[in-house]
């Protein structure tokens, strides 16, 4: 078991107050000193906003989600849909899909209330161990341990952790949970998360200004970029496939929403084919859904998910067809507010260059 050792909690916190970042959904230091608790609304969704996506991309949508759903029962109220394309952009949808469904549960068995006990937290939809720390100590100053991917950093460069991750987790876990302050969770996990971001960042961490250096056993052995040390990545699979982007003289595009369950499920797409790993899959303009029609080859893109990547052949034709059922015309002022993902985004700029 680690030993308990609190020096480092102090200088951390120590430099917290003065280098703390300023981010929407977070009560400064300072503020905090003086008794003001952060919305555990705000943190909650700033959290799952921010699983697999970064500060910078998460701001505006975070003051977007804000401004038009300032509450819980705000939340709540909303149609998934609403909710669905506010969130486009953002990926990994069935997080936007849990936040409904988190906030229904929140409105029912809580009474608006978020709870504040981990395990509470942990039998919401969408908040796992992460999230359920973190929603606990930043939102309620439970000294719960929180590791994100920044905190793996710090504490495997701090104690020379050489086993590889995710193995290591439940050892920096352990070591987070001896280090931390009891009196102040809420700014020791922040603070973790901020020295992480700014100064012991992935390659070439500012060593110099950092609060614990001489507590870094990574430093003293002189290469601190050697941790965390991982496991050696499997590459993805590669499928294919086409999108066919069907444009109304107008400047309308035909759409269509996806099934309801699996990838993006529910999600709005332009009419594509499956994405197959067989090499012979379809990518040609023969599997287009409207007969008769001039396609033309605009290009592929690519795009990474989880488990695999994705080459799309995007094709175009024009057409003044009636929507199947299913599908509808979106006017070309509307596209940008569609529960486009990400990847269908980018078929359709691929076509169509000044969509969005
Ligand atoms: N990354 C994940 N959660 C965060 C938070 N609360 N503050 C800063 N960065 C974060």
């Amino acid at each position: 078991m680690p030993s308990r050792d609190s020096a480092p909690a102090q200088k951390l916190l120590a430099w917290y107050d003065d280098h703390a970042r300023d981010l929407p959904w977070r009560v400064s230091p300072r503020e905090r000193a003086k008794g003001v608790r952060p919305d555990p609304y705000r943190v909650w969704l700033s959290e799952i906003m921010l699983q697999q996506t970064t500060v910078a991309a998460v701001r505006d949508y975070f003051h977007a989600f804000t401004e038009r759903w300032p509450t819980i029962e705000a939340l709540a109220a909303a149609d998934e849909e609403d909710i669905l394309k506010a969130w486009a952009g953002l990926g990994y949808y069935s997080r936007a899909r849990n936040l409904k469904k988190c906030a229904d549960a929140i409105m029912a068995a809580h009474g608006g209330a978020f709870p504040d006990d981990l395990d509470a937290l942990r039998a919401l939809p969408g908040i796992g161990d992460y999230t359920s720390a973190a929603i606990a100590a930043i939102a309620f100053d439970v000294p719960a341990a929180v590791v994100d991917g920044n905190v793996d950093r710090v504490v495997t460069r701090l104690k020379a952790i050489d086993t590889p991750l995710p193995k290591a987790k439940p050892t920096i876990k352990a070591e987070v949970a001896a280090m931390l302050d009891a009196n102040r969770p809420g700014d020791f996990a922040q603070a973790m998360m901020d020295l992480g971001a700014t100064i012991c960042t992935p390659k070439r961490p500012a060593c110099l200004p950092c609060p614990l250096r001489s507590d870094c056993a990574a430093l003293n052995q002189g290469d601190p970029e050697r941790f965390p040390v991982k496991a050696p990545k499997k590459d993805k699979p590669l499928r294919v496939g086409a999108a066919y982007v069907l444009v109304r003289d107008d400047g309308a595009v035909l759409l269509e929403k996806r099934a309801g369950t699996g990838l993006l499920a529910g999600m709005t797409q332009v009419p594509t084919t499956g994405w197959t790993a067989r090499r012979d899959g379809e990518t040609g303009s023969d599997a287009a859904p409207v007969d008769g029609l001039t396609w033309r080859q605009c290009g592929q893109v690519r795009h990474v998910f989880t488990h695999f990547a994705l080459d799309l052949t995007v094709w175009f034709a024009r057409s003044n067809c009636g929507a199947s059922d299913g599908q509808w015309w979106s006017p070309a002022s509307e596209l940008a507010g569609e529960a486009l993902p990400t990847v269908m985004k980018k078929a359709i700029a691929c076509a169509l260059p000044n969509a969005f």
